[in-house]
């Protein structure tokens, strides 16, 4: 007897960019990540919701995160039935599988972006189909009428950068007879959001991430803005208890201080103007980036070079073998200095 279903026990799964366990050694370039702490209202909710013994530990959170749902629907404007709560925002994707598409049924996403769909999709059962761009970062052969159950549409997108215009994406969300889920992890660093999609059509499902502007990856959150039909039917099928008492405590706190939110962004977005700088000053081709990381090729064209040159001076950049990124690297945007050194790393490389 085998214990295990045949299509599981032969899938790869998915890897997630490294995480080294002497992360002070590194200059850590490879996943993301906010350079910055988070908000200090965040310590302080949680330090609060701890107590001085934990004591508040001892009981269940609230299975309906209802106080970070409102300080979600407050600023994004809309009801609170309209938000959902997920552990990261891959637990909203892979719930948006689980609920929209059955075994043998398609999802389809953008190649290159998240490819983590895939490996949902795989688990599933759903079968997976890919559109590549177009020199203008326009889907190529994307069908007037897409029937697949879910399209997954990342933007800004990873590991790229761009941000597709909302016009576009708007005719998309005409296009899809299935939901479009609009991925957003980066928006915050980008000009636009396409969040006035939802209120337009009720198959758009705009979903966010707290990992990258919020700098919480520590601590898995994630949400999604949706027609009250769906975000219903996401909250059957989650886990109960998905988010604990600290979570919700840091993910209210940190949307309630969205002050402190924009001045990280703007440093960011600072930085990553003078980073790419200096990249294009030594030959680098650099696709603008509405993210907090860049797309950056070398002069010859060779990511694994630099990559491989980048490690062994400590410093974590993320390469893709995939043929269609092998000639640069995903840069995350850290901090000032961080990036000043990986410009003089780059420049001794050559
Ligand atoms: C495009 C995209 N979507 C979703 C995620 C997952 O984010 P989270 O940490 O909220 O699960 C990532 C993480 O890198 C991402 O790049």
């Amino acid at each position: 007897m085998t214990l295990l279903r045949p299509d599981i026990a032969a899938m790869a799964g998915y890897v997630p960019g490294f995480q080294p366990p002497d992360a002070e050694r590194w200059i850590k370039l490879n996943t993301n990540e906010n350079p910055y702490p988070p908000s200090p209202r965040v310590r302080e909710a949680i330090l609060r919701e701890l107590g001085g013994d934990g004591e508040a530990l001892r009981k269940y959170p609230d299975p309906g995160s209802r106080a970070m749902r409102e300080a979600a629907a407050q600023l994004y404007g809309v009801p609170v039935e309209w938000v959902i709560t997920a552990n990261g925002s891959d637990e909203l994707l892979n719930n948006l599988i689980r609920a929209c598409a059955g075994e043998g049924e398609e999802i389809g996403y953008v190649h290159p972006s998240y490819s983590y769909y895939a490996t949902l999709a795989e688990i599933q059962g759903a079968k997976v189909r890919t559109f590549g761009l177009d020199e203008s970062f326009r889907l190529r052969d994307f069908p007037a009428r897409y029937d697949g159950r879910l399209f997954f549409l990342t933007t800004p997108n990873a590991p790229l950068g761009f941000a597709f215009p909302l016009d576009y994406i708007d005719e998309l969300a005409r296009r899809c007879a299935g939901v479009l889920v609009v991925d957003e992890a980066y928006v915050d660093f980008a000009e636009f959001s396409a969040l006035e999609l939802v209120k337009k059509y009720e198959n758009v499902v705009v979903t966010r991430t707290f990992s990258k502007s919020y700098a919480l990856a520590g601590m898995r959150l994630g949400l999604g803005i949706a027609r009250p039909a769906i975000v219903a039917a996401l909250d059957k099928i989650r886990d109960h208890y998905h988010l604990d008492r600290l979570a919700l405590a840091a993910a209210t706190a940190a949307l309630d201080d969205q002050g402190y939110l924009q001045e990280t962004v703007a440093r960011i977005r600072a930085t990553r103007a003078g980073f790419v700088a200096g990249l294009q000053a030594l030959g680098y081709r650099v696709i603008p980036s509405q993210a907090n990381f860049v797309f950056a090729v070398p002069p010859d064209r060779n990511g694994r070079r630099v990559y491989d040159a980048l490690h062994a001076r400590n410093i974590l950049v993320r390469y893709f073998s995939d043929p269609l990124l092998a000639h640069g690297m995903r840069i995350t945007i850290g901090t000032d200095a961080e990036m000043e050194e990986t410009l003089r790393a780059l420049q001794d490389i050559g």
